[in-house]
């Protein structure tokens, strides 16, 4: 049995996610035996750290600091075995930019995109180039920010005009912006799940919408608006493909133990598209890579516990 800090909370827009997340690993890991710290990470948190030497610092936070490699770095320095990703892989999978450039040059399927920095717009007139753009990618396009979660600040733009709006809005979450080709279509995630060092997909959830809104998706992450199928229903050569997809892509970003990816799937053709990989995917009750690892016959106790020892 050892002593794990759950980290958790943090000052990321998804702390409550993170909260919830963190308290659901705390109840498992002490179901398991194990003795909790828990750790709202603050301006304490290397105090706390030295303090109270955890064997093991179990990673519950999500978006900025917590899933980017900030922390996981701050654990490197101070010797404390964590849970997932290390820190590379945390910047890349977390830069939703290089992790698409990355996918694009390895030949994984990401819708395509173009990036703007806030210093183009402002020291180089990047706005001109706002209409080729637009040409380039064809409209409908998905404005958001590069490094974000949970859909924040995420804006469609159906012409020309919603675009400088939407970059506002990108921008206000983030100083790189990342502008995509629309897919219109089905929403997958498939979580991914090390197993002997060796990552296997999980079974793929699909996110139904209950009312589709073009323009006010955020209410889609809203309790009860969507709806979540596992395994999803798809015909067996394109789950495999998915499968694989989200693999390759936990592979090529170099995650360690556990990811969600998340892909579009065509609704003309069955092409997949990956959107990102979540290196600390949502891990409360409502959250797909619990619900994945069930439908694999793995249950909430049992994915901790494989965590924490792949941690240890
Ligand atoms: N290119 C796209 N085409 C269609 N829908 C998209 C696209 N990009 C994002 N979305 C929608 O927005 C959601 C969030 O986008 P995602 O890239 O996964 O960012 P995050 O989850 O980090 O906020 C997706 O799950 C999907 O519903
Ligand atoms: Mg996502």
């Amino acid at each position: 049995m050892s002593r794990v800090a759950v980290l958790k909370g943090g000052r990321s827009l998804e702390r409550q996610v993170s909260l919830k997340s963190g308290a659901r690993v705390e109840e498992s890991l002490r179901r398991l035996g194990h003795e909790v710290i828990e750790i709202d990470v603050g301006h304490d948190l290397v105090d706390r750290l030295s303090a109270e030497r955890p064997d093991i610092a179990f990673v519950a936070l999500h978006g900025r600091d917590g899933e980017d490699g900030t922390v996981q770095e701050l654990l490197e320095v101070l010797g404390i075995p964590y849970t997932g990703s290390r820190v590379s892989a945390c910047i890349r999978a977390c830069d939703k930019v290089l992790a698409k450039h990355a996918m694009r040059d390895a030949g994984i399927p990401t819708p395509d995109f173009f990036a703007f920095r806030q210093t183009a717009v402002r020291s180089l007139g990047a706005s001109g180039a706002l209409p080729r753009i637009g040409e380039r990618l064809r409209f409908p396009i998905v404005v958001k920010p590069a490094s974000q979660g949970s859909a924040l600040g995420i804006k469609f733009a159906r012409t020309a005009d919603d675009v400088p709006t939407a970059l506002i809005a990108a921008f206000s979450y983030d100083r790189k912006v990342l502008l995509e080709r629309y897919v219109a279509g089905r929403e997958l995630a498939v979580s991914v799940l090390e197993v002997d060092g060796q990552p296997h997909a999980l079974p793929i959830v699909e996110a139904v919408p209950e009312e589709e809104s073009f323009y006010d998706f955020e209410s889609r992450y809203q309790i009860g608006r969507t709806r979540f199928i596992c395994p999803a229903e798809l015909d067996a050569p394109v789950a495999a493909r998915v499968q694989q997809l989200a693999v390759d892509a936990f592979r090529l970003l170099g995650c360690s133990v556990f990811a969600r990816v998340d892909l579009m799937l065509d609704g003309e053709t069955s092409a997949p598209f990956v959107l990102e990989v979540n290196p600390i995917p949502g891990l409360t009750d409502t959250s797909l890579l619990p619900q994945a690892a069930d439908a694999a016959g793995i249950g909430f106790d049992e994915l901790i516990a494989r965590i924490v020892a792949a941690a240890a």
